[in-house]
């Protein structure tokens, strides 16, 4: 499976922060934000990315990934020229996809705790699935109904009067059909390729699985000068309390297998000196010791 990050938009609600960095690359705590989509995606096994953002601030994620070679990753960069819809990714981002199933996840999303992402990935046959997570205000997102047997019934995207408290959170896996289901859609009142409308569609074929994120896991919007200055709160106060990074693509690229004891000790080394090459440096010695 592929993974694609979409990181575009004009990021008007953090106005001024915005002016000159991309929303996407803001701090969260202690790392740029795209950092937390991006390793969600390597601990779910993701090794092949395709990066979406505008004209302007590409050469920003450029510059911070490179290929991803160093991370044992392989990333590609895609523009979208306008903010014309989540679903366009799958058109942008086409020749990327091939003949493979994709994940999609948005660079703002910021996820932790729990196993319920690596559970969904590795089930994963075809269709769509995506996730449905309990929130006090489902009216500003895409919001899921159940059934008395717990199976999805419909989608709708920011509904005045919601069905549920269910919220669809920014990941999504869809196998290669997606693709042409994309093609088809109509741009919504709003001008927009729907990624909620791919989802109708999916249900609408009897092929969407909704896995229901448990209480234990956290699902934070960093859309909002307070909500991010509350996700960076919670990372620092998670961090801090555990002495873990969340967000830490080295270490998420080494549990998964893409990188060598060696090759992270090498570039742990290349990292100056700091709180964050303490933290590899640290999983280095500590992996060293359980396994000389
Ligand atoms: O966060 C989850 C929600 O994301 C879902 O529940 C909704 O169903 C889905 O439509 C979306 O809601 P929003 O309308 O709030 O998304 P927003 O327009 O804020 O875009 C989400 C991110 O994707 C944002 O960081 C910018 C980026 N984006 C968005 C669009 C529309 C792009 O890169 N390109 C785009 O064309």
């Amino acid at each position: 499976m592929k993974g694609i990050i979409l990181a575009g938009g004009a990021g008007s609600r953090l106005f001024p922060l915005t002016l000159v960095a991309s929303k996407q690359l803001q701090p969260v705590y202690d790392k740029p934000m795209v950092y937390y989509p991006l390793t969600t995606l390597i601990e779910s096994g993701i090794r092949e990315f395709c990066l979406i953002s505008t004209p302007h601030d590409l050469p920003r994620f450029r510059q911070l990934f490179g290929d991803g070679s160093h991370w044992g990753l392989a990333i590609e960069y895609r523009e979208q020229p306008r903010p014309e819809g989540i679903a366009q990714a799958f058109l942008i981002a086409e020749s990327f996809i091939g003949r493979d199933s994709v994940t999609l996840i948005l660079g703002d999303n910021v996820f932790y705790g729990g196993d319920g992402f690596s559970q969904a990935f590795s089930e994963f046959k075809g269709g769509a699935t995506i996730f449905g997570y309990h929130v006090n205000d489902p009216e500003r997102y895409g919001v899921v109904e159940f059934d008395a047997q717990g199976r999805a019934i419909s989608i709708e995207e920011k509904p005045k009067t919601p069905r549920s408290n269910y919220a669809v959170p920014g990941l999504y896996l869809y196998d290669n059909h997606v693709v042409e289901i994309a093609k088809n859609l109509k741009p919504s009142a709003r001008g927009e390729l729907e990624i909620t409308a791919v989802n109708v569609e999916y249900l609408n074929r009897g092929q969407l699985r909704v896995h229901r994120l448990n209480r234990g896991f956290a699902w934070l919007d960093a859309g909002t000068s307070s909500s991010l200055h509350e996700a960076s709160a919670y990372v620092q106060t998670i961090e801090k309390r555990q002495g873990i990074k969340i967000g830490c693509p080295e270490e998420a690229a080494f549990h998964s297998g893409f990188l060598s004891l060696h090759e992270l000790e090498s570039l742990t080394a290349k990292i100056p000196k700091c709180e964050y090459r303490d933290y590899l440096g640290a999983l280095v010695a500590e992996t060293k010791r359980l396994k000389p």
